[in-house]
Protein backbone atom coordinates (compact mmCIF):
# COMPACT_ATOMS: atom_id res chain seq x y z
CA UNK A 1 0.00 0.00 0.00
CA UNK A 2 1.07 3.44 -0.80
CA UNK A 3 1.66 5.96 2.34
CA UNK A 4 1.11 9.41 2.33
CA UNK A 5 5.48 9.76 1.73
CA UNK A 6 5.80 7.53 -0.84
CA UNK A 7 2.27 9.52 -2.68
CA UNK A 8 4.16 12.95 -2.29
CA UNK A 9 7.37 11.41 -3.62
CA UNK A 10 5.56 9.97 -6.74
CA UNK A 11 4.28 12.94 -7.38
CA UNK A 12 6.98 15.37 -7.29
CA UNK A 13 8.88 12.67 -9.47
CA UNK A 14 5.82 13.07 -12.11
CA UNK A 15 7.26 10.48 -14.92
CA UNK A 16 3.46 11.11 -16.44
CA UNK A 17 3.60 14.72 -16.94
CA UNK A 18 7.08 15.70 -15.82
CA UNK A 19 7.43 18.67 -18.00
CA UNK A 20 3.73 20.56 -18.56
CA UNK A 21 2.84 19.76 -14.73
CA UNK A 22 5.73 20.35 -13.23
CA UNK A 23 6.37 23.87 -14.90
CA UNK A 24 2.58 24.52 -14.21
CA UNK A 25 2.86 23.73 -10.43
CA UNK A 26 4.98 26.38 -9.53
CA UNK A 27 3.04 29.29 -11.27
CA UNK A 28 0.01 29.75 -9.07
CA UNK A 29 -2.31 27.49 -10.41
CA UNK A 30 -5.41 28.16 -12.69
CA UNK A 31 -9.08 27.65 -11.23
CA UNK A 32 -10.72 24.78 -13.26
CA UNK A 33 -13.03 25.83 -15.50
CA UNK A 34 -16.09 23.62 -16.11
CA UNK A 35 -17.41 23.37 -19.86
CA UNK A 36 -20.18 25.87 -20.38
CA UNK A 37 -23.66 24.09 -19.81
CA UNK A 38 -26.12 23.41 -22.38
CA UNK A 39 -29.42 23.19 -20.74
CA UNK A 40 -31.87 22.10 -22.76
CA UNK A 41 -34.74 21.00 -20.57
CA UNK A 42 -36.87 24.04 -20.45
CA UNK A 43 -36.68 24.75 -24.56
CA UNK A 44 -36.31 21.11 -25.54
CA UNK A 45 -34.19 21.79 -28.41
CA UNK A 46 -30.18 22.45 -28.92
CA UNK A 47 -27.58 22.47 -31.76
CA UNK A 48 -23.98 21.46 -31.70
CA UNK A 49 -21.41 22.83 -34.05
CA UNK A 50 -18.94 20.41 -34.83
CA UNK A 51 -16.04 23.20 -35.44
CA UNK A 52 -12.04 23.89 -35.42
CA UNK A 53 -10.18 25.94 -33.44
CA UNK A 54 -6.71 26.75 -31.40
CA UNK A 55 -6.02 25.46 -28.28
CA UNK A 56 -2.98 25.87 -26.61
CA UNK A 57 -2.80 23.56 -24.09
CA UNK A 58 1.13 24.02 -22.08
CA UNK A 59 1.69 27.49 -23.01
CA UNK A 60 4.20 26.10 -25.71
CA UNK A 61 2.00 28.06 -29.00
CA UNK A 62 -0.68 24.91 -29.56
CA UNK A 63 -2.15 24.11 -32.95
CA UNK A 64 -5.41 23.06 -34.29
CA UNK A 65 -8.47 21.26 -32.21
CA UNK A 66 -11.75 20.04 -32.82
CA UNK A 67 -15.13 20.89 -30.47
CA UNK A 68 -18.77 21.71 -30.77
CA UNK A 69 -19.75 25.26 -30.28
CA UNK A 70 -15.70 25.92 -29.14
CA UNK A 71 -12.68 24.88 -29.77
CA UNK A 72 -12.01 22.24 -27.77
CA UNK A 73 -14.37 19.33 -26.47
CA UNK A 74 -18.51 20.22 -26.64
CA UNK A 75 -20.55 22.15 -23.58
CA UNK A 76 -22.21 19.67 -21.10
CA UNK A 77 -25.68 19.25 -22.54
CA UNK A 78 -28.72 18.63 -19.88
CA UNK A 79 -32.02 17.30 -21.66
CA UNK A 80 -34.42 16.33 -18.98
CA UNK A 81 -36.11 12.67 -19.15
CA UNK A 82 -39.39 12.44 -19.94
CA UNK A 83 -39.96 14.55 -22.78
CA UNK A 84 -38.51 14.53 -25.96
CA UNK A 85 -35.50 16.53 -27.65
CA UNK A 86 -34.56 18.04 -30.74
CA UNK A 87 -30.99 18.16 -31.53
CA UNK A 88 -29.28 20.17 -34.26
CA UNK A 89 -26.24 18.79 -34.97
CA UNK A 90 -23.84 20.60 -37.89
CA UNK A 91 -20.95 19.43 -39.33
CA UNK A 92 -18.55 22.43 -39.70
CA UNK A 93 -15.18 19.72 -40.25
CA UNK A 94 -13.48 18.82 -43.51
CA UNK A 95 -14.35 14.83 -42.70
CA UNK A 96 -17.26 13.19 -41.86
CA UNK A 97 -18.04 12.57 -38.40
CA UNK A 98 -21.03 11.11 -35.94
CA UNK A 99 -22.47 12.12 -32.99
CA UNK A 100 -22.81 9.06 -30.63
CA UNK A 101 -24.93 9.54 -27.20
CA UNK A 102 -23.29 7.45 -25.18
CA UNK A 103 -25.67 6.16 -22.50
CA UNK A 104 -28.77 6.99 -24.13
CA UNK A 105 -30.96 4.04 -24.00
CA UNK A 106 -32.89 5.45 -27.65
CA UNK A 107 -33.41 3.51 -30.98
CA UNK A 108 -30.56 2.57 -33.24
CA UNK A 109 -31.67 5.32 -35.75
CA UNK A 110 -30.43 8.03 -33.52
CA UNK A 111 -27.63 6.27 -32.09
CA UNK A 112 -25.15 8.67 -33.51
CA UNK A 113 -23.31 5.35 -34.77
CA UNK A 114 -20.78 4.63 -37.61
CA UNK A 115 -23.65 4.62 -39.54
CA UNK A 116 -25.24 7.74 -39.31
CA UNK A 117 -22.30 9.40 -40.74
CA UNK A 118 -22.73 13.37 -40.72
CA UNK A 119 -20.96 14.81 -44.15
CA UNK A 120 -19.12 17.85 -44.46
CA UNK A 121 -21.75 20.83 -44.43
CA UNK A 122 -24.19 18.69 -43.45
CA UNK A 123 -26.56 19.00 -40.13
CA UNK A 124 -28.14 16.03 -38.28
CA UNK A 125 -31.39 16.72 -36.79
CA UNK A 126 -32.70 13.39 -34.62
CA UNK A 127 -35.53 13.78 -32.10
CA UNK A 128 -34.37 12.57 -28.87
CA UNK A 129 -36.99 10.77 -26.83
CA UNK A 130 -36.03 10.08 -23.00
CA UNK A 131 -37.31 8.67 -20.39
CA UNK A 132 -34.57 6.78 -18.85
CA UNK A 133 -33.62 7.52 -15.36
CA UNK A 134 -31.36 10.48 -14.34
CA UNK A 135 -27.91 9.71 -14.84
CA UNK A 136 -24.06 10.98 -16.56
CA UNK A 137 -23.81 10.09 -20.14
CA UNK A 138 -21.77 11.54 -22.83
CA UNK A 139 -21.40 12.04 -26.34
CA UNK A 140 -18.21 11.49 -29.23
CA UNK A 141 -17.83 10.99 -33.08
CA UNK A 142 -18.22 6.95 -33.84
CA UNK A 143 -17.01 7.22 -37.33
CA UNK A 144 -15.28 3.91 -37.87
CA UNK A 145 -11.63 3.78 -38.36
CA UNK A 146 -11.38 7.72 -37.20
CA UNK A 147 -13.10 7.78 -33.63
CA UNK A 148 -9.55 7.38 -31.31
CA UNK A 149 -8.40 10.52 -33.76
CA UNK A 150 -11.72 12.61 -34.15
CA UNK A 151 -12.10 12.20 -29.90
CA UNK A 152 -8.44 13.14 -29.38
CA UNK A 153 -8.81 16.67 -31.25
CA UNK A 154 -11.80 17.14 -28.92
CA UNK A 155 -14.90 15.86 -30.35
CA UNK A 156 -16.79 14.84 -27.22
CA UNK A 157 -19.03 16.31 -24.17
CA UNK A 158 -20.98 15.45 -21.30
CA UNK A 159 -24.27 14.79 -21.59
CA UNK A 160 -26.90 15.23 -18.42
CA UNK A 161 -29.98 13.71 -18.14
CA UNK A 162 -31.69 15.50 -15.53
CA UNK A 163 -35.15 14.52 -13.98
CA UNK A 164 -35.04 18.19 -11.63
CA UNK A 165 -35.54 16.02 -8.43
CA UNK A 166 -31.68 16.46 -7.27
CA UNK A 167 -32.88 19.06 -4.96
CA UNK A 168 -35.27 16.56 -3.11
CA UNK A 169 -32.51 14.05 -3.10
CA UNK A 170 -30.24 16.07 -1.13
CA UNK A 171 -27.46 16.73 -3.57
CA UNK A 172 -25.15 19.00 -4.92
CA UNK A 173 -26.82 20.75 -7.99
CA UNK A 174 -24.67 24.11 -8.58
CA UNK A 175 -22.77 23.90 -11.90
CA UNK A 176 -19.05 24.24 -11.26
CA UNK A 177 -19.66 25.55 -7.81
CA UNK A 178 -20.89 22.25 -5.67
CA UNK A 179 -21.45 20.15 -8.81
CA UNK A 180 -18.44 19.39 -11.00
CA UNK A 181 -18.01 17.94 -14.43
CA UNK A 182 -14.32 16.32 -14.87
CA UNK A 183 -13.72 14.93 -18.22
CA UNK A 184 -10.14 13.22 -17.68
CA UNK A 185 -8.35 12.76 -20.88
CA UNK A 186 -4.53 12.22 -21.65
CA UNK A 187 -2.65 13.83 -24.59
CA UNK A 188 0.40 13.78 -26.09
CA UNK A 189 2.13 16.95 -27.32
CA UNK A 190 4.84 18.05 -29.29
CA UNK A 191 7.56 20.75 -29.11
CA UNK A 192 4.65 23.33 -30.43
CA UNK A 193 2.66 22.12 -28.08
CA UNK A 194 0.25 20.77 -30.49
CA UNK A 195 -1.76 17.39 -30.16
CA UNK A 196 0.11 14.35 -31.16
CA UNK A 197 -1.76 11.46 -32.40
CA UNK A 198 0.81 9.84 -34.46
CA UNK A 199 0.43 6.57 -33.80
CA UNK A 200 2.96 3.51 -33.83
CA UNK A 201 2.23 -0.04 -34.07
CA UNK A 202 2.24 -0.30 -29.91
CA UNK A 203 -0.41 2.50 -29.68
CA UNK A 204 -2.96 0.75 -31.82
CA UNK A 205 -1.79 -2.82 -30.24
CA UNK A 206 -1.96 -1.39 -26.61
CA UNK A 207 -3.77 1.71 -26.69
CA UNK A 208 -2.73 5.21 -26.86
CA UNK A 209 -1.54 6.35 -23.68
CA UNK A 210 -0.67 10.13 -23.24
CA UNK A 211 1.93 11.60 -21.05
CA UNK A 212 -0.11 14.69 -20.03
CA UNK A 213 -2.94 14.81 -18.04
CA UNK A 214 -5.67 17.36 -19.49
CA UNK A 215 -8.60 17.82 -17.24
CA UNK A 216 -12.15 19.58 -19.29
CA UNK A 217 -9.17 20.42 -21.66
CA UNK A 218 -7.29 22.49 -19.34
CA UNK A 219 -3.56 21.41 -17.87
CA UNK A 220 -2.55 22.19 -14.27
CA UNK A 221 -5.27 23.72 -13.03
CA UNK A 222 -6.97 23.32 -9.63
CA UNK A 223 -10.80 23.22 -8.46
CA UNK A 224 -11.80 25.76 -6.19
CA UNK A 225 -14.61 24.15 -3.66
CA UNK A 226 -16.53 25.45 -0.69
CA UNK A 227 -16.42 23.93 2.93
CA UNK A 228 -19.38 21.23 2.35
CA UNK A 229 -20.31 18.04 0.02
CA UNK A 230 -18.84 18.32 -3.35
CA UNK A 231 -20.46 16.09 -6.21
CA UNK A 232 -17.63 15.14 -8.90
CA UNK A 233 -19.35 13.86 -12.29
CA UNK A 234 -16.20 12.51 -13.62
CA UNK A 235 -15.90 11.01 -17.29
CA UNK A 236 -12.77 8.99 -18.19
CA UNK A 237 -12.95 10.45 -22.23
CA UNK A 238 -9.94 9.61 -22.55
CA UNK A 239 -8.40 6.66 -25.63
CA UNK A 240 -6.90 4.27 -23.43
CA UNK A 241 -5.61 5.05 -19.89
CA UNK A 242 -7.28 3.53 -17.24
CA UNK A 243 -7.86 5.66 -13.55
CA UNK A 244 -7.50 4.00 -10.55
CA UNK A 245 -8.19 6.95 -8.42
CA UNK A 246 -8.14 8.13 -5.27
CA UNK A 247 -7.50 10.75 -2.66
CA UNK A 248 -3.99 11.22 -1.56
CA UNK A 249 -5.08 11.48 2.13
CA UNK A 250 -7.28 8.99 1.70
CA UNK A 251 -10.33 10.44 2.24
CA UNK A 252 -13.69 8.47 1.24
CA UNK A 253 -15.37 8.37 -2.57
CA UNK A 254 -19.18 8.59 -1.86
CA UNK A 255 -20.02 6.59 -5.28
CA UNK A 256 -23.67 7.92 -5.36
CA UNK A 257 -23.47 6.76 -9.40
CA UNK A 258 -22.53 4.32 -12.16
CA UNK A 259 -23.12 4.85 -15.81
CA UNK A 260 -26.67 4.65 -16.36
CA UNK A 261 -27.83 6.45 -12.95
CA UNK A 262 -28.30 6.40 -8.91
CA UNK A 263 -27.80 4.00 -6.74
CA UNK A 264 -30.00 3.63 -3.85
CA UNK A 265 -27.78 4.72 -1.73
CA UNK A 266 -24.27 6.00 -1.24
CA UNK A 267 -21.36 3.42 -0.85
CA UNK A 268 -18.26 4.70 0.84
CA UNK A 269 -15.24 4.02 -1.37
CA UNK A 270 -11.04 4.06 -0.91
CA UNK A 271 -10.34 4.30 -4.45
CA UNK A 272 -12.30 3.75 -7.94
CA UNK A 273 -11.09 2.49 -11.03
CA UNK A 274 -12.74 4.53 -13.92
CA UNK A 275 -11.89 2.95 -17.22
CA UNK A 276 -12.29 4.88 -21.16
CA UNK A 277 -15.87 5.39 -21.52
CA UNK A 278 -17.13 4.81 -18.30
CA UNK A 279 -18.80 7.40 -15.94
CA UNK A 280 -19.30 7.39 -12.01
CA UNK A 281 -20.31 10.29 -9.78
CA UNK A 282 -18.46 10.59 -6.79
CA UNK A 283 -19.50 13.55 -2.91
CA UNK A 284 -16.59 14.06 -1.52
CA UNK A 285 -16.07 16.15 1.95
CA UNK A 286 -14.54 19.37 2.26
CA UNK A 287 -16.05 20.18 5.34
CA UNK A 288 -12.75 20.33 6.98
CA UNK A 289 -11.58 22.48 4.88
CA UNK A 290 -8.40 21.30 4.39
CA UNK A 291 -7.28 20.76 0.78
CA UNK A 292 -7.26 18.10 -1.23
CA UNK A 293 -6.29 16.20 -4.12
CA UNK A 294 -7.15 13.73 -6.52
CA UNK A 295 -4.66 11.14 -7.88
CA UNK A 296 -4.34 8.01 -10.05
CA UNK A 297 -2.04 5.52 -10.42
CA UNK A 298 -0.54 3.79 -12.90
CA UNK A 299 -2.60 2.38 -15.97
CA UNK A 300 -3.00 -1.03 -14.78
CA UNK A 301 -4.33 -2.66 -18.01
CA UNK A 302 -1.47 -2.41 -20.24
CA UNK A 303 0.40 -5.27 -22.13
CA UNK A 304 3.85 -4.93 -23.46
CA UNK A 305 5.60 -3.60 -20.54
CA UNK A 306 3.76 -0.30 -20.65
CA UNK A 307 1.75 -0.86 -17.54
CA UNK A 308 1.98 0.47 -14.19
CA UNK A 309 4.09 3.47 -13.51
CA UNK A 310 3.68 5.76 -10.69
CA UNK A 311 1.03 7.33 -9.16
CA UNK A 312 0.44 11.22 -10.36
CA UNK A 313 -2.08 14.17 -9.49
CA UNK A 314 -5.52 14.30 -11.23
CA UNK A 315 -6.57 17.49 -9.74
CA UNK A 316 -5.79 19.36 -6.65
CA UNK A 317 -8.83 20.74 -4.83
CA UNK A 318 -8.68 24.29 -2.79
CA UNK A 319 -11.24 24.86 -0.49
CA UNK A 320 -12.81 28.63 -0.15
CA UNK A 321 -13.79 29.22 3.27
CA UNK A 322 -15.78 31.98 2.62
CA UNK A 323 -17.87 30.20 -0.12
CA UNK A 324 -21.24 29.10 2.18
CA UNK A 325 -21.54 25.06 1.30
CA UNK A 326 -25.00 24.13 0.16
CA UNK A 327 -24.87 20.44 1.19
CA UNK A 328 -23.11 19.23 4.52
CA UNK A 329 -25.10 15.99 5.00
CA UNK A 330 -24.65 13.32 2.89
CA UNK A 331 -27.69 11.61 1.56
CA UNK A 332 -29.16 8.40 2.94
CA UNK A 333 -31.57 7.30 0.17
CA UNK A 334 -30.95 8.66 -3.13
CA UNK A 335 -34.33 6.83 -5.00
CA UNK A 336 -31.91 4.77 -7.75
CA UNK A 337 -31.45 1.25 -7.86
CA UNK A 338 -29.37 -1.55 -8.33
CA UNK A 339 -30.29 -3.82 -10.82
CA UNK A 340 -30.67 -7.64 -9.31
CA UNK A 341 -32.33 -9.51 -12.64
CA UNK A 342 -33.30 -13.09 -12.85
CA UNK A 343 -30.51 -14.92 -15.56
CA UNK A 344 -31.49 -18.11 -14.95
CA UNK A 345 -33.41 -18.50 -18.21
CA UNK A 346 -31.25 -16.03 -19.88
CA UNK A 347 -29.83 -17.80 -22.91
CA UNK A 348 -25.73 -17.01 -22.99
CA UNK A 349 -23.46 -15.42 -25.83
CA UNK A 350 -19.91 -15.88 -25.52
CA UNK A 351 -17.80 -12.79 -26.50
CA UNK A 352 -14.25 -13.38 -27.06
CA UNK A 353 -11.57 -9.93 -27.94
CA UNK A 354 -8.84 -10.90 -29.81
CA UNK A 355 -5.44 -9.16 -29.92
CA UNK A 356 -2.80 -10.90 -32.69
CA UNK A 357 -0.11 -11.50 -31.07
CA UNK A 358 3.33 -13.02 -31.63
CA UNK A 359 4.69 -13.11 -35.01
CA UNK A 360 1.50 -12.10 -36.44
CA UNK A 361 1.31 -8.52 -34.82
CA UNK A 362 3.99 -7.18 -36.48
CA UNK A 363 3.53 -8.36 -39.84
CA UNK A 364 1.01 -6.67 -42.67
CA UNK A 365 -0.67 -9.70 -43.35
CA UNK A 366 -4.31 -10.42 -42.26
CA UNK A 367 -3.44 -11.16 -38.42
CA UNK A 368 -3.21 -7.53 -37.26
CA UNK A 369 -6.54 -7.13 -37.07
CA UNK A 370 -8.58 -6.71 -34.29
CA UNK A 371 -11.47 -8.69 -33.64
CA UNK A 372 -14.44 -10.24 -31.29
CA UNK A 373 -14.95 -13.72 -31.61
CA UNK A 374 -12.58 -13.88 -34.73
CA UNK A 375 -14.01 -11.54 -36.53
CA UNK A 376 -13.20 -7.80 -37.12
CA UNK A 377 -15.47 -5.38 -37.23
CA UNK A 378 -17.22 -4.78 -40.89
CA UNK A 379 -19.73 -2.03 -41.38
CA UNK A 380 -21.50 -4.70 -44.06
CA UNK A 381 -22.35 -7.31 -41.80
CA UNK A 382 -24.81 -7.59 -38.92
CA UNK A 383 -22.91 -10.03 -36.48
CA UNK A 384 -26.63 -11.05 -35.40
CA UNK A 385 -30.60 -9.61 -34.38
CA UNK A 386 -32.10 -10.54 -31.65
CA UNK A 387 -35.90 -9.46 -30.35
CA UNK A 388 -37.27 -6.55 -28.75
CA UNK A 389 -37.48 -7.59 -24.86
CA UNK A 390 -35.17 -10.54 -24.71
CA UNK A 391 -32.44 -10.99 -22.11
CA UNK A 392 -29.14 -12.46 -22.34
CA UNK A 393 -26.33 -13.24 -20.49
CA UNK A 394 -23.48 -12.20 -22.21
CA UNK A 395 -20.01 -13.37 -21.08
CA UNK A 396 -16.90 -11.49 -22.07
CA UNK A 397 -13.47 -12.90 -22.15
CA UNK A 398 -10.51 -10.16 -22.74
CA UNK A 399 -7.35 -12.07 -22.77
CA UNK A 400 -4.08 -10.77 -22.11
CA UNK A 401 -4.82 -7.09 -21.31
CA UNK A 402 -7.95 -4.99 -19.69
CA UNK A 403 -10.52 -4.14 -21.54
CA UNK A 404 -13.79 -1.83 -21.53
CA UNK A 405 -16.76 -3.18 -22.92
CA UNK A 406 -19.47 -1.11 -24.25
CA UNK A 407 -22.71 -2.00 -25.43
CA UNK A 408 -25.34 0.79 -27.47
CA UNK A 409 -28.49 0.95 -26.46
CA UNK A 410 -29.14 -0.77 -22.97
CA UNK A 411 -27.82 -0.51 -19.59
CA UNK A 412 -26.99 -4.01 -18.08
CA UNK A 413 -26.26 -5.93 -14.68
CA UNK A 414 -22.63 -6.91 -13.69
CA UNK A 415 -23.43 -10.35 -12.65
CA UNK A 416 -19.90 -11.82 -11.80
CA UNK A 417 -15.98 -10.93 -13.21
CA UNK A 418 -13.71 -13.90 -13.26
CA UNK A 419 -16.35 -15.87 -11.63
CA UNK A 420 -17.03 -13.73 -8.40
CA UNK A 421 -19.58 -11.08 -7.72
CA UNK A 422 -18.48 -7.80 -9.04
CA UNK A 423 -17.24 -5.00 -6.45
CA UNK A 424 -18.87 -2.23 -5.33
CA UNK A 425 -18.86 0.07 -7.59
CA UNK A 426 -19.77 -2.33 -10.13
CA UNK A 427 -23.08 -2.58 -8.50
CA UNK A 428 -25.01 0.15 -10.23
CA UNK A 429 -26.68 -0.51 -13.52
CA UNK A 430 -23.69 0.21 -16.32
CA UNK A 431 -23.15 0.29 -20.30
CA UNK A 432 -19.55 0.02 -20.02
CA UNK A 433 -17.54 -2.35 -18.04
CA UNK A 434 -13.63 -2.84 -17.62
CA UNK A 435 -12.91 -6.64 -18.14
CA UNK A 436 -10.68 -7.64 -16.24
CA UNK A 437 -10.35 -11.71 -17.85
CA UNK A 438 -13.88 -12.50 -17.81
CA UNK A 439 -16.83 -10.71 -16.82
CA UNK A 440 -20.65 -12.03 -17.23
CA UNK A 441 -22.88 -9.38 -17.66
CA UNK A 442 -27.55 -9.25 -18.08
CA UNK A 443 -28.83 -7.55 -20.23
CA UNK A 444 -31.89 -6.63 -21.92
CA UNK A 445 -33.05 -5.46 -25.44
CA UNK A 446 -35.65 -2.92 -24.93
CA UNK A 447 -34.83 -0.33 -27.80
CA UNK A 448 -35.10 -0.99 -31.28
CA UNK A 449 -32.32 -1.25 -33.57
CA UNK A 450 -33.34 -1.67 -37.19
CA UNK A 451 -30.14 -3.80 -39.79
CA UNK A 452 -29.24 -0.52 -41.33
CA UNK A 453 -28.88 1.11 -37.98
CA UNK A 454 -27.77 -1.45 -35.97
CA UNK A 455 -26.30 -1.03 -32.23
CA UNK A 456 -23.10 -1.64 -31.96
CA UNK A 457 -21.31 -3.51 -28.84
CA UNK A 458 -16.92 -3.10 -28.59
CA UNK A 459 -14.02 -2.57 -26.68
CA UNK A 460 -13.75 1.27 -25.61
CA UNK A 461 -10.18 1.36 -25.99
CA UNK A 462 -10.48 3.71 -29.02
CA UNK A 463 -7.67 2.12 -31.12
CA UNK A 464 -8.91 -0.96 -29.99
CA UNK A 465 -12.12 -0.12 -31.48
CA UNK A 466 -11.14 1.40 -34.68
CA UNK A 467 -8.83 -1.78 -35.32
CA UNK A 468 -11.60 -3.67 -35.81
CA UNK A 469 -12.84 -5.22 -32.06
CA UNK A 470 -16.45 -4.31 -32.76
CA UNK A 471 -19.70 -5.43 -33.62
CA UNK A 472 -23.23 -4.96 -34.73
CA UNK A 473 -26.20 -6.53 -33.80
CA UNK A 474 -29.79 -5.65 -34.59
CA UNK A 475 -32.92 -5.76 -32.39
CA UNK A 476 -36.28 -6.22 -33.67
CU1 LIG B 1 -18.78 5.67 -26.34
CU2 LIG B 1 -19.72 3.02 -29.17
O1 LIG B 1 -19.24 4.39 -27.80
CU1 LIG C 1 -22.17 4.06 -26.73
CU1 LIG D 1 -9.58 -3.33 -25.87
Amino acid sequence: MLDRRHVLAGLSSLPFAARPLATFAQAAPKRLAMPPLLDATQSGRFSLDAQRGQTDFIGAGGGETWGFNQAYLGPTLRLATGQATGAQVHNGLPEDISVHWHGLLIPGEIDGGPHQAIAPGATWSPEIPLTQPAATAWYHSHVHGATGRQVQMGLAGVLQIADGQDDARGLPSGYGVDDLTLVIQDRRFDRGGRIDYSTTTVDRMSGFLGDTLVLNGQVGAEAVVPPGLVRLRLLNGSNARIYPLSFADGRDMHLIATDSGYLDRPVALGSLTIAPGERCEILVDFSSGKDARLISAGNPGQMMGRGGGNDFSVLPFRVDATQKPRITQIPTDLGGSRPDGDASTATTRQFTLDIPMGMGMMSRRAGTQLSINGDAFDMNRINFALQRGTQERWRISAGMMMHPFHIHGVSFQILSQNGRTPTAQDTGWKDTVLVNGSAELLVRFDQPATPSSPFMYHCHILEHEDGGMMGQFAVT
